[in-house]
């Protein structure tokens, strides 16, 4: 999907692609290197290079990025004496080689700007500055370390290091956040760099969908330029799909869609991406100015504020800024008046003529109604009459390869994270059958008990804390009962101080009896089994799809917990991605052919409250800000890209940990895409004072439709001129209406992109004295 995608970045504006290096894939085992298929690096270099942009390698080696343990690999946990991110002789070793194994891949490929290639700018470690308090002196000696270590490798272009307010001379400190215009650099000769700007949030299990409508962003980025910003990077501009177990913890939902320009699928995401591309475009009309201009601050009143950027008096580039969050503004720049809503950028890259406004979005009309997007067709095809078979785990030790202890062990210590589950099992002895309480305390993420291998509950964390406890009360037999305890881990830390030895599962179990006299448990005899039976067995492998472990069966075991399913199904036509809507199981992870298409957790929702489908984009922006699916599952549309799946029976596993229904699974693939404009004639470029039926010589604003690539307008389902009402999908005519359908066919049909003017001259007036709009919605199709 790479040179899609690019391609989307470029036409969208942008001309350098910021990407992590990820250790722990690119170094499994220790001294063992794997850079292929979808982590071969030098490939992804080259091809953007080959779409004519430029690359910022931000080689850390730490990453964040909600990335399995942060990008650092789990064998470097257990190097004898090591202490990661500090002054720590073992670490630094590790991290050198590695940051040099990278650097010298680059070089041999000729990939770094001064020998011709696409890189511009390299990244050494990541946001250390948020948690250098807590590494004390080992921490700032760390900054300094880290810094000379890659000024040693000549890489002859600039290094930076992201929210790192003490990084030394050359190397520049660079600012992350959701605004970035007060940022100052740690020197004068150090450009004003913004590395990581949030185009909305990531998703984790059990939380609401964050977004960040465009008028906020684009706000957020015009602002930046105005006070003098530079380089500028948007967090992420396409995120995609966490695969597999790569994402990171605790909790990281599988999607990183992040509500960014180009969405999971590889999609554009309306009105964002055009919104930004005609942003890029304007701040590009002011370059010559920006970049070799004087700066002068003017202010226009409260709230209100232009800066110019000029070459001679008269020649200059201007933003002008209403940073007010509530009242909107006419304001005098040399002498004209200009329309100013509140929170908002105008950029006059001549001075005069406004060629973008941030809040002024095409095809929107009202404040707070930020997700008019495409709404997409899908072609849905069920699993219900597909052949499905099944296995049933066993339930605690599976094997004569477990351990025993005689405390609770710590999880990941203990798994070296090769499965994300370890079994904890132990027996208690009863002198009658009687009632007790059980209390179990874990670091987290979540676990699935078992008295006497009946399921008796289940328990988990949330992201921001992942310890949990369970109590349950519980009917013991007359002896010997079995306690099996899976504790699941989902996602390794990859966050915060001290990450990397941040524990997981199981830390008390105490046995009350009903006076409450109680027993603890945690230092009886235990014994473990790391990973699942399925697991061991290798039930997601193709190769094992005819295996005689699978049951076949007219009817399939349902709401059963630790269960592998299996069935198989033809894709539906297509070049599209697909995606497999797993909103009827409970929670695990899902693999297509083989490939894992990561973690599912469908039965944990969202707390009902906290949601808001019509944010306002005024106002300072944070995660929390603006979420939708509240009472919801994070996630139950899981991408399948298409190159996984082949023509002909393709193969579906599942493993389901807690309980589900696979025959409501259904295929989804996106066959036609609605898209949508309703622009005013008030909504004219310039946004200075337009008046209807006055001889301004502002241009005709546009409606504007744009298909995904390869992708082309096949009908037109609505073009009504006049007063339209609704939104996308909904549109209706209003009491005033010519319909135009036939002149926006003309224009349309047969094309990826084309925009009609909105003018009376070109439709007739159908209503002379009311401002009119054009609203248009069309299906594109691939
Ligand atoms: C930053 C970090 C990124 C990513 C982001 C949140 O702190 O540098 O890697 O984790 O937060 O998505």
């Amino acid at each position: 999907m790479w040179p899609g995608i690019i391609e989307k970045a470029k036409e969208g504006g942008l001309d350098v692609i910021e990407t992590y290096v990820f250790w722990n894939y690119h170094e499994p085992v220790k001294g063992q290197y794997y850079f292929e298929g979808r982590f071969d690096l030098v490939k992804f270099v080259k091809t953007v290079q080959d779409a004519g942009l430029f690359v910022h390698l931000r080689i850390g080696p730490y990453a964040c990025a909600e990335w399995n343990y942060g990008g650092f690999p789990l064998w470097l946990h257990f190097i004898p004496g090591i202490q990661f991110r500090t002054t720590n002789g073992p670490f630094q070793a590790e991290m050198e080689l590695f940051l040099a194994k990278i650097v010298d891949l680059m070089k041999e490929e000729n990939l770094f700007a001064t020998q011709g290639g696409p890189i511009i700018l390299a990244q050494v470690e990541n946001e250390y500055g948020n948690v250098e308090w807590a590494y004390g002196v080992g921490g700032e000696l760390y900054v300094k370390w880290a810094a000379q270590t890659a000024l040693n490798f000549n890489i002859s272009v600039p290094w930076v290091m992201c929210s790192q307010e003490d990084a030394p001379d050359p190397i520049i400190n660079t600012c992350n956040g959701f605004y970035c215009d007060t940022f100052v650099p740690n020197s004068p000769s150090k450009p004003k760099m913004w590395t990581e700007d949030y185009t909305g949030w990531f998703l984790s299990f059990g939380y609401p969908v964050p977004y960040r409508p465009v008028e906020d962003l684009a706000f957020a980025v015009a602002r930046f330029f105005q006070k003098g910003g530079t380089f500028h990077n948007y967090y992420m501009y396409f995120g995609g799909t966490n695969f597999g177990r790569t994402a990171g913890g605790p909790l990281v939902a599988t999607s990183y869609d992040y509500d960014a320009p180009i969405d999971e699928y590889g999609f554009i995401r309306q009105p964002k991406w055009g919104h930004l591309r005609d942003l890029h475009m304007a701040i590009k009309q002011c370059e010559e100015y920006l970049v070799n201009g004087d700066q002068t601050h003017q202010s226009l009143g409260i709230n209100l504020e232009a800066d110019i950027y000029h070459r001679t008096a008269n020649n200059c580039a201007a933003f002008l800024a209403n940073y007010g969050s509530s009242l909107d503004a006419n304001v005098t720049f040399n002498g004209k008046v200009y329309f100013l809503p509140a929170w908002s950028v105008s950029i006059l890259p001549d001075c005069k003529t406004v060629s973008f406004n941030t809040a002024k979005v095409a095809g929107k009309k009202s404040v707070g109604d930020s997700t008019i997007s495409p709404s997409a067709s899908v072609s849905e095809l069920s699993l219900s009459n597909s052949p499905w078979s099944w296995y049933l785990e066993k339930v605690g030790i599976w094997s004569n390869d477990s351990l025993t202890a005689n405390n609770l062990l710590e999880q990941i210590n203990t798994t070296k994270d090769t499965s994300d589950f370890l079994w904890y099992t132990t027996s208690i002895e009863a002198d009658e059958k009687k009632d007790a309480f059980l209390l179990i305390e874990s670091l987290g993420h979540a676990a699935l008990v078992f008295l006497n291998k009946k399921v008796l509950a289940f328990g988990y964390g949330y992201h921001d804390d992942a310890s949990f406890n369970i109590s349950e009360k519980i009917s013991l037999e007359q002896g010997n009962n079995t306690l099996d305890i899976i504790s699941m881990i989902i996602g390794v830390q990859n966050y915060g101080p001290w990450f990397d030895i941040m524990g997981a599962g199981l830390y008390t179990v105490i046995l009350a009896d009903l006076k409450n006299v109680k027993k603890d448990y945690s230092s009886n005899e235990w014994t473990y089994q790391v990973g699942t039976e399925g697991e061991s067995l290798g039930l997601d492998r193709t190769d094992l799809a005819n295996s005689s472990l699978w049951t076949q069966g007219s009817s399939i075991p349902i709401n059963q917990s630790l269960i592998w399913y299996k069935s198989t199904f033809v894709a539906p036509d297509g070049k599209g991605p697909l995606s497999l809507n797993l909103a009827s199981m409970g929670k695990g992870q899902a693999w297509v052919n083989g490939q894992s298409i990561g973690r599912y957790w469908s039965t944990y929702l969202s707390p009902k409250t906290g949601c808001t489908d019509k944010c306002d984009y005024r106002g300072s922006y944070d995660a929390q800000k603006c979420q939708k699916k509240c009472g919801q599952p994070a996630q139950i549309l899981y991408h399948v890209p298409r190159t996984w799946v082949h023509s002909g029976e393709n193969l579906l596993v599942l493993h389901e940990e807690l309980g589900g229904d696979p025959s409501k699974i259904s295929v989804m693939t996106r066959t036609e895409q609605v898209v949508c404009s309703h622009v005013s004639e008030y909504d004219s470029i310039p946004v200075d004072l337009w008046k209807p039926n006055s001889d301004s010589s502002s241009q005709t604003p546009e409606v504007q439709l744009t298909c995904d690539q390869g992708w082309k307008i096949a009908s037109v389902h609505f073009a009504s001129f006049g007063n339209p009402k609704g939104d996308c999908g909904m549109f209706a005519q209003g009491s005033c209406h010519a319909d135009v359908s036939s002149a926006v066919e003309q224009a349309c049909i047969g094309k990826q992109k084309c925009s009609v003017p909105v003018s009376a001259a070109k439709f007739g007036n159908p209503c002379p004295g009311v401002v009119k709009s054009l609203a248009v919605e069309a299906l594109c199709s691939a």
